[in-house]
């Protein structure tokens, strides 16, 4: 049979979707093929989320059809859709800690023996042959407990071959994964996909998109753009697609004035973790904190702030002593920090957009009682505005927005505080490549008015378009520091991954 005549697993038609006001899908239709890696990509609040969640049955479609082997079907829950083969992988899995990667991966269908007891032995081999299938080592009988969050994926992709999943959803599966662990995640999905699953892939890094997927449909304000074969595009069209329009040079850094200086870290050793860190940051200057993830980068920005303990050294603020490990002390001192993990370290999700964009801005200014209720409003939307944030009211829960419209709250909550210094971890990460730009244009013009930013990137080509000074990060060392007119990828590279140049050649 010809295999064009083979209905797709998977198939969503002219499918809408509205939050109150919020249409956050018109009309999308897509299809997801057997033996084939489909990429969806977006701007942020462009409705790819939404669209998973339809396809999982989280949501229910206003108007439209899923079509499950060319048959219209109703995902009413999403055990529904488990039943017709889909499986969604998220970026955060929530696996039990208690117990194993096997109990986690048969949870609720236990398989049982004749005498009606737990299989364990069917259990755990069954683990096995799903693992082996997917070339993944990973012990079956160990606690979920201390997993990574690649390794969480991993059992969750191992769960839903188990559950003979077919169309498998992953939604932003590596915004929290090194390289080497995203390459694995790849390894795993080229499988299945060879193996004759169909695969949804969504990503706002585009070397991922091109290098993994077979074709990519684009969507703007929850309408389809457009679906094409990857080898048919390239990045311009993609984005200029997404975004509507030509998008300007991703790294605007301009040029500015550099001050006195304003932080000093001085032999700040976390036993362990990392050692004898040394370095001072101007104000008007962007320091960028380079290196492999795990190399200590985040872990020391949250001891300088004072998330963390240090065992020894010392920071100073503006030629003060700043009191270890008391983030209040550091906020008064003038310092913020935007951190890598948004969701769980910046925002308060049942509140509102609005009060979770002023909340940090609103202690320092309550004791002196100026910032109402409008002023709040009027803050918030000046900052939405600036960061192209798309809501719907901000009275709305910020657990409404998209996960990018969210790190947005992030980091306007902290930027209205008119901070001296900034530490921004990971400044871009899920942020769309629109309003990528928008962040850059952001961080060099509050460098031209005299902060100091201590920037943890680990996109090369962000470290190497705005930073002024590179230090580069291995093992919990700095390994190398780099002006701006020294610093490129190799340099930067070699010094992360503990190589001199001579030694790689
Ligand atoms: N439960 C909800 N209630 C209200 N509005 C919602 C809800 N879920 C999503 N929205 C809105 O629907 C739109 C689409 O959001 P969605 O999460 O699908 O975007 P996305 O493409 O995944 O974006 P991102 O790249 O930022 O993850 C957004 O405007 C969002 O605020
Ligand atoms: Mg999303």
């Amino acid at each position: 049979m010809d295999p064009s005549e083979v209905p797709p697993p998977l198939a969503l038609v002219d499918v809408t979707k509205s939050f109150g006001s919020v249409r956050a899908l018109r009309g999308l239709s897509l299809e997801l093929r057997a033996g084939e890696i489909h990429a969806l990509v977006g701007e942020n609040g462009a409705g790819k989320s939404t669209l998973v969640k339809t396809i999982a049955g989280v949501h229910r479609p206003d108007t439209g059809q899923i079509l499950s082997d060319g048959e219209p079907a109703v995902f009413a829950a999403p055990a529904d859709a488990q039943r017709a083969g889909v499986a969604v992988i998220y970026q955060e899995p929530t696996l039990f800690p208690d117990l194993s990667v096997a109990e986690n991966i048969f949870i609720g269908r236990q398989p049982r023996a004749r005498l009606g007891t737990i299989d364990r032995a069917r259990m755990r081999a069954e683990t096995a042959e799903a693992f082996a299938r997917l070339g993944v080592d990973i012990d079956p009988d160990r606690p979920a407990n201390g997993l990574s969050i690649a390794d969480q994926q991993l059992v969750e992709i191992a769960k839903a071959l188990t559950r003979r999943a077919r169309v498998l959803i992953m939604d932003e599966p590596t915004a929290a994964l090194s390289g080497v662990e995203a390459e694995r995640l790849f390894t795993v999905a080229r499988t299945l996909r060879d193996a004759g699953s169909a695969l949804l892939f969504i990503s706002h890094r585009f070397d991922e998109v091109f290098s993994l997927c077979d074709r990519i449909t684009v969507v703007r304000d929850g309408a389809f753009v457009s679906c094409d074969p990857t080898a048919d595009l390239d990045v311009d069209t993609v984005v200029r697609r997404m975004v509507g329009r030509e998008v300007t040079s991703l790294y605007p850094k301009e040029e500015a004035e550099h001050g006195d200086v304003v932080l000093e870290v001085e032999a700040l050793t976390r036993t362990g973790v990392f050692a004898d860190v040394s370095f001072s940051v101007r104000a008007g200057e962007i320091v960028a904190l380079a290196g492999l993830v795990g190399a200590g980068r985040s872990e020391v920005v949250r001891a300088v702030f004072g998330v963390d303990r240090y065992d020894a050294g010392s920071v100073r603020v503006a030629g003060d002593p700043l009191p270890a490990g008391r983030p209040k002390a550091s906020i008064r001192a003038g310092m913020a920090l935007v951190p890598e993990d948004r969701r769980h370290q910046g925002l308060v999700m049942e509140e509102s957009i609005g009060r979770n964009a002023t909340s940090t801005r609103r202690r320092v200014l309550s004791r002196f009682g100026l910032l109402g209720a409008r002023a709040e409003h009027a803050e918030a939307r000046a900052w939405g505005e600036r960061l192209n944030l798309k809501y719907g009211s901000l009275d709305d829960a910020v657990s409404t927005l998209s996960g990018g419209n969210q790190q947005k709250v992030v980091l306007a909550k902290w930027l209205s505080t008119e901070p001296r210094v900034l530490f921004i971890d990971e400044p871009t990460r899920g942020i769309d490549v629109g309003t990528k730009a928008e962040v850059h244009r952001l961080l060099s013009t509050l460098a031209g008015q005299g902060l100091a930013i201590v920037m943890v990137s680990s996109e090369l080509p962000e470290v190497l378009g705005m930073a002024d000074r590179v230090l580069v990060m291995h093992e919990g060392r700095i390994t190398a520091e780099l002006d701006r007119a020294q610093a490129d990828e190799e340099s930067v590279m070699y010094a992360a991954t503990g190589q001199r140049p001579s030694e790689a050649a």
